[in-house]
């Protein structure tokens, strides 16, 4: 049943209700259609559109329906209804006959639709800040498990600087935090009722918007029904929020792919979160991470595909904005799917400390430190840094690493280098000289780890 036939002579055809039906996708929103007709329904109640017996008529078979939304129980696929708004009118119609009709009195699918989307993006919100919570709380547990391992640091993908493996773990839960308050803020700014606003200019009918907004958890009504109807800048929101998390957590990927290398064995992955080749049975692949890396595309998507829906469209309300849907349901669905999975994958991470502290010697890493230990003993650092260098080329020519240079050696390209150097070439010295708020030295690092340990027992309590 059409809830717009009287002006039409012929029904629809079959390929216009396939492009134009939204019930196959907006059927996840059944709960919180349901939860807005039941305030709805109070609402015109209270305007004297319904006696209080209707409505509670009303209320009552919409908590059945909605309690059959929540188990799962409506029977979506064999329905030729529109949309879920246009779905949840008949079930009513066939329970209640000419009461269910009354119920649409004031309200457009405009208002509704929007006011249906915002709880639904509201309450997604709170599982993804507890699987981004939930990520954080692995990676600093990994992080304590390990709390002594040193690897090295790349830039361009070329041995850098060793860090402590804590360090490296944090450098993410940092990412994740920001994503978590990203997440939070958006949540205050959409916590606004479109109900009411009818379908572009505000209903007749003398209703509380502050009750509305109030009994379905709203912090307050939207105050222009222009914009209540039409915008969806909460949905563009969470999706840069989803893409951003997204983007941080492929690199974290990344990070553990290039770790699980053969060529690096730092780490090794739980057999639970890895799969197997169909030819080679030596083979135990990181899918899970290349997954969280390679899911980037679609969620990054539908941020693209959003952005470039809503960017001519004039106001108030146009069909156009039914495609805000499937992408964000997507989107927030991939998301989670790639927390909790990662979440998985950091709490399987078993590291090969020896390997670790061999490549973080490896690669002249104690390059700089020399350096610096001729800043201290008057080179300026621009000499001492060339000095380093060529050091560095004797040592690569040599097939050494720079501490296995004698003393005479090293004094061929500065007479200043002396026994002393050889503490200040070694791994630990070089990690624990950064230790300075923010760098990778023992005491820092320490202090950062018992941070987050706090901040995360406070929030399992
Ligand atoms: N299914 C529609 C959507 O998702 C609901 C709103 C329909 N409004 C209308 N004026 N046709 O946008």
């Amino acid at each position: 049943m059409a809830l717009w036939g009287g002006r039409f002579q012929s029904g629809s055809s079959d390929m216009f209700k396939q492009v134009n039906d939204s019930l196959p996708f907006d059927q996840v929103m059944a709960s919180q259609d349901i939860r807005g007709s039941i305030v709805w329904s109070r609402a015109i109640a209270k305007a004297g559109v319904l006696t209080s017996d209707e409505q509670q008529q009303l209320e009552q078979a919409l908590n059945e329906l909605l309690a059959k939304a929540e188990a799962g129980e409506l029977d979506f696929a064999s329905s030729p209804e529109e949309d879920i708004h246009s779905f949840v009118e008949a079930a009513l119609t066939d329970k209640l006959g000419d009461i269910a009709r009354k119920l649409h009195t004031g309200r457009s699918r405009n208002d509704q639709v929007a006011t249906d989307f915002r709880l639904w993006v509201r309450e997604h919100c709170e599982q993804l800040l507890n699987d981004l919570q939930q990520l954080r709380a692995s990676l600093v547990n990994t992080a304590k498990r390990n709390e002594q391992v040193i690897l090295p640091g790349y830039t361009h993908l070329q041995r850098a600087q060793p860090v402590r493996f804590p360090h490296w773990c944090l450098a993410y839960v940092e990412m994740f935090k920001r994503d978590i308050s990203r997440l939070e803020d958006l949540t205050q700014r959409l916590n606004q009722c479109p109900l009411g606003s009818g379908a572009l200019a505000g209903t007749t009918y003398p209703i509380d918007r502050q009750e509305i907004a109030e009994q379905l958890g709203f912090a307050s009504p939207c105050v222009n029904s222009l914009d209540a109807v039409s915008d969806r800048d909460y949905v563009l929101e969470l999706l840069f929020v989803a893409s951003t998390s997204m983007m941080h957590m492929s690199r974290m990927a990344e990070d553990l792919i290039f770790f699980n290398s053969g060529e690096s064995g730092f780490i090794r992955l739980g057999d639970h979160v890895t799969s197997g080749s169909s030819l080679m049975p030596q083979k135990k692949n990181p899918d899970a991470l290349e997954l969280m890396r390679g899911k980037c595309g679609r969620v990054f998507g539908s941020l693209q595909g959003l952005l470039v829906t809503m960017k001519g469209l004039p106001l108030a309300y146009n069909k156009d904005m039914q495609e805000d849907k499937e992408g964000a349901f997507d989107a927030v669905n991939q998301w989670h799917i790639c927390l909790v999975i990662a979440s998985e994958v950091v709490d399987s991470i078993e590291l090969d400390s020896e390997r670790c502290a061999q490549a973080a010697k490896e690669g002249y890493a104690n390059a700089t430190e020399l350096a610096d230990y001729l800043v201290g003993k008057g080179v300026p650092f621009r000499t001492a840094h060339d000095i380093s260098g060529q050091v560095v080329l004797a040592a690569l020519a040599a097939g050494k690493p720079i501490e296995d240079l004698s003393v005479q050696e090293l004094q061929q390209f500065s007479a200043l280098i002396d026994e002393d150097v050889y503490p200040v070439l070694q791994l630990e010295y070089l990690v624990d000289k950064r230790n300075i708020l923010g760098g990778t030295g023992a005491q820092p690092v320490k202090a950062a780890l018992e941070h987050e340990l706090a901040a995360i027992a406070a929030l399992s309590s």
